[in-house]
């Protein structure tokens, strides 16, 4: 018995190699990969606007200078089809390049250090035989040394990222759908990449639940912030349902609200692939995000401002400019028209303590992506050349403190940084694009 069993070891061991190279070819671990793929977004950074999937060159800036994302196509000279898996799961989940530098933090490896081992596997199998190979080299970084070195990036790893876990989550929650969403929200999903706010030395304050800074929001990215995903009312997910959550990672609105600039490409390339199973996980791992221990109630429903104006009451300059430009869609009592003009009541993007995205989208319309299952892409015009600086800061602001919502005014001066830095991108549009953006 013992020794059938010894042999057993001996040839598992001899033969290991060789299934590997099997299972690697098996349709529904490449599938199983693909999917991951998606629920990390891979291809949003990894491919340049217009560049093949996967061949990657997209600029990404970072305070120190551009940073262009790599290769990760099977091609063997310049992408990573001479990867192992170790060399592919150090990249991914260590942040060591093959040759043992380390990456720049452009790439989320802190969030990805929580994905699982059979994760990896499936996502390697993914990429060395469910993507087409692209022959295309990678550019250098556009830092300039000595800030180039990559030394003090070792450094950094080595006090901000984590260990790769040996429980994918915090291990503290016991239902298991809530594990799976904070499995995918923590880890593949990285949404703390963008929705935790960062410190001074730039890693993410926290990685997971256990810190109520954990998805509180606050990051500027590509001039969009993103919001706090929390429980806090108003500017969080508090009034937010399950589905409405689970409606606009499908389709970027929901009867309510409607995505914005960054969100958008994360909706399109990720958060509209996850199954249902999988979304409705998210969606309760998010509510059960409590609000920030500092939260100010930023929303209470109140129909004064909609009997004032429709009494034709004008309390402000603010207000008339909305009457004459804007209540043809978002209406006098600011609740929009469900599922196509979304509520700028109680709205997150609204009261966000920075005003740059509500800004943004006066000054340059926004359009909002078509998915699979809401395939037409509604409209916001753009009143940028219409209002002064002036004139769309006592809007922006009337909408700030109407119908309930209670978030502070926005001064002229922060219109004006916003029309500038708009109008820089219209110059340049390589400067800032840390992620490609839907703005048309
Ligand atoms: C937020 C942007 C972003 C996302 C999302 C992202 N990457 Fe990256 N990745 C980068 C950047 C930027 C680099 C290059 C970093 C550097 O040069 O230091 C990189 C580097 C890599 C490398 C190292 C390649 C090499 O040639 O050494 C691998 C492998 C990799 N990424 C795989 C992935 C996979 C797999 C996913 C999805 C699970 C993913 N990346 C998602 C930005 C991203
Ligand atoms: C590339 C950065 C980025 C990543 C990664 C990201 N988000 Fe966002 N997200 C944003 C920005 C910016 C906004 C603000 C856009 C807006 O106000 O609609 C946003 C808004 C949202 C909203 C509100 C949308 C609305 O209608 O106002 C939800 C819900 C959301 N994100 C969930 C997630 C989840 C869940 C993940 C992870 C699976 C995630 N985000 C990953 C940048 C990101
Ligand atoms: C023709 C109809 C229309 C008019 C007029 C209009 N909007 Fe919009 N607005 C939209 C649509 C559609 C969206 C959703 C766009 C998107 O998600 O990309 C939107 C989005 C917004 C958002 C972002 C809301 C969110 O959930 O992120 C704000 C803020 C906003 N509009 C303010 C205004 C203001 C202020 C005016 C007047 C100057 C105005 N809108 C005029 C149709 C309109």
């Amino acid at each position: 018995m013992m020794n059938v069993r010894n042999s057993l070891v001996v040839a598992s061991l001899l033969f290991a190699p060789v299934l590997w190279a099997n299972e690697l070819t098996n349709p529904d671990l490449i599938s199983k990969g693909e999917y991951l793929s998606r629920a990390g977004d891979c291809v949003a950074c990894h491919t340049a606007k217009g560049g093949k999937p996967y061949a990657g060159g997209l600029p990404m800036a970072t305070p120190i200078g551009t940073v262009y994302s790599t290769n990760i196509t099977p091609d063997p000279a310049t992408g990573i089809g001479n990867f192992s898996l170790e060399d592919f799961d150090k990249a991914v989940r260590h942040g060591i390049a093959k040759d043992g530098y380390t990456l720049y933090p452009a790439m989320p490896y802190p969030s990805y250090a929580k994905v699982t081992d059979e994760d990896i596997k499936a996502l390697y199998a993914y990429f060395m035989k469910g993507v087409e190979p692209v022959a295309q080299s990678n550019r250098e970084t556009d830092i300039p040394w000595p800030l180039s070195m990559r030394w003090p990036l070792s450094i950094w790893r080595t006090l901000f990222a984590p260990e790769v876990a040996a429980t994918p989550t915090s291990g503290e929650i016991e239902d298991a759908q809530l594990e799976r969403g904070a499995y995918l929200v923590q880890g593949l999903g990285h949404c703390g990449s963008c929705h935790t706010p960062r410190a001074l030395t730039l890693q993410e304050k926290a990685l997971d639940d256990s810190d109520p800074a954990y998805l509180s929001g606050g990051q500027v990215i590509d001039g969009w912030v993103a919001i706090n995903l929390r429980g806090n009312t108003g500017d969080g997910l508090g009034t937010w349902s399950e589905e409405d959550i689970i409606e606009t990672l499908k389709n970027g609105r929901n009867d309510h609200f409607s995505s914005i600039g960054a969100m958008n490409d994360v909706i399109q390339h990720s958060g509209q692939h996850f199954t249902d199973t999988d979304l409705l996980a998210i969606a309760q791992y998010l509510k059960s995000l409590p609000a920030t221990e500092d939260a100010a109630e930023l929303f209470k429903a109140s129909d004064e401002t909609a009997t004032t104006l429709r009494a034709g009451g004008q309390p402000n300059r603010g207000s008339e400019l909305y009457v004459d430009n804007c209540a043809a869609c978002h209406r006098t009592d600011g609740l929009g028209a469900s599922g196509v003009f979304p509520r700028l009541a109680g709205n997150p993007s609204v009261l966000s303590g920075d005003p740059s995205s509500m800004i943004r989208v006066i000054l340059n319309g926004s359009r909002l992506p078509s998915t699979k299952q809401a395939p037409s892409d509604l409209v916001m015009p753009d009143f940028g050349w219409r209002l002064s600086d002036e004139e769309a800061a006592q809007l922006a602001s009337f909408i700030r403190t109407s119908w309930g919502n209670k978030a502070a005014e926005v001064s002229t001066s922060d219109v004006r940084a916003i029309r500038k830095a708009i109008s820089e991108e219209h110059e340049n549009p390589m400067l800032s694009r840390a992620y490609p953006s839907q703005q048309h």
